[in-house]
């Protein structure tokens, strides 16, 4: 059995990454596909031997063979675009952030249910296996007690005429927004712990535009641990390391290269044994790394592969929507923290 999928805003990410990795997906089924016009639309669709292409999303709705839509729209249009499909009792894959603030995404949410349709997030660094088993070894109890965890995601991003993501009404925010949210979800992720108190710099110090090119997050998890979490739009791609790093009272994790749209990168991890005692030297040469053997996959296929299993079968939605809102929640409390230089908390 597989879902038959429907895209609105095909040209971006959907076809960069997302379309790819769901063509490889036994469980999915690309029936349709929506650009705002219908040269790119036709295009698209022949280029993955879609049945039909679309140049706006009320004819692509009113496709009845369309089961669930995946939104990869610039963020402006998600609220409308997600509760005009819920409405059309069409199942939803909706890209981060789910809308341009989180009450915004608090009503899609509302509708989702109301209509009892399904609604996952593209947050789906979730699904790459380093990340993964970051989870499993912090559950495991292996690192101790998480005291400490950073990540970092960057890219260059120069000002662009006309660009959506520039301007805070069409995106809700720059690189924190739209770079950091995979960041916070990630750290929460993994540590099964959620952020409670925040405080943070958000500015633009290298570009023009109005939306932030510079962030740097602190909070506070429910379980003690501290977090930072920066998001730059200003550091060269070449120069990138995106950084992922949880500390523990008994360990380490430093995953480097994983925040990407590819499974790739590297995973150290260090755990020392259960007798520690104070040492004078700080010496660190005793322990050596653990091994961690993953396969490497398609996040993006990973991701379809999720949420059609939970509209066929029922399966717990991997991605909820209620975890993107409350990652929004924590970044517009580091909106709040920035702005008026001040701890917010959640
Ligand atoms: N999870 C990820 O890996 C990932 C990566 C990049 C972007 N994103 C998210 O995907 C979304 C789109 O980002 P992008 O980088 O693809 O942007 P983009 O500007 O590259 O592409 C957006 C596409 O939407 C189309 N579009 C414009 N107006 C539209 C409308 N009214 N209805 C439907 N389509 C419309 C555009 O023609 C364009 O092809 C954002 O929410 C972004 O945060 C997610």
């Amino acid at each position: 059995m597989k879902v038959k999928w429907g895209i609105i805003g095909a040209g971006g990410i959907a076809d960069r990454r997302t379309i790819p990795g769901m063509k490889l997906s036994e469980k999915a089924e690309l029936v349709a596909v929506m650009e705002v016009n219908m040269e790119l639309a036709e295009k698209l669709r022949a280029k993955y031997s879609a049945k039909r292409a679309y140049d706006n999303v009320d004819d692509l709705l009113k496709d009845p063979e369309v089961e669930a839509v995946y939104i990869a729209s610039p963020v402006v249009y998600h609220k409308e675009q997600a509760i005009k499909a819920a409405r059309a009792k069409k199942h939803i894959l909706i890209e981060k952030p789910v809308a341009l603030t989180s009450k915004e995404a608090e009503e899609v949410a509302a509708v989702c249910k109301e209509e009892g349709v399904k609604i996952a997030v593209g947050l789906m660094m979730r699904y790459h296996s380093y990340h993964r088993k970051m989870k499993e070894i912090i559950a495991s109890g292996k690192l101790g007690n998480i005291v400490s965890c950073r990540a970092q995601f960057t890219c260059w991003y120069p000002d662009i005429p006309g660009a959506w993501r520039q301007k805070k009404s069409t995106s809700g925010g720059g690189a924190l927004m739209d770079m950091g949210v995979h960041c916070i979800d990630l750290i929460q992720y993994v540590t099964g712990s959620k952020a409670k108190k925040v405080v943070a710099f958000n500015a633009t110090k290298t570009f023009k535009y109005e939306v932030e090119d510079s962030s740097s997050v602190l909070f506070e998890t429910d379980n003690g641990a501290f977090v930072y979490v920066d998001s730059n739009f200003n550091i060269p791609d070449a120069a990138s390391k995106s950084k992922f790093e949880i500390y523990g009272t008994k360990g380490s994790m430093v995953a480097i290269g994983t925040l990407s749209q590819v499974e790739e990168g590297d995973l150290e991890v260090l755990l020392s044994d259960d007798t520690l005692e104070y040492d004078a030297q700080q010496n660190r040469i005793h322990v050596a790394p653990v091994k961690i053997d993953v396969e490497f996959g398609n996040m993006y296929t990973k991701e379809i592969d999720s949420f059609c299993d939970s509209i066929l079968y029922n399966k717990p939605i991997e991605v909820p929507v209620e975890d993107a809102i409350q990652v929004q929640k924590v970044i517009e409390a580091a909106y709040k923290s920035s702005e008026n230089q001040i701890f917010v908390n959640l």
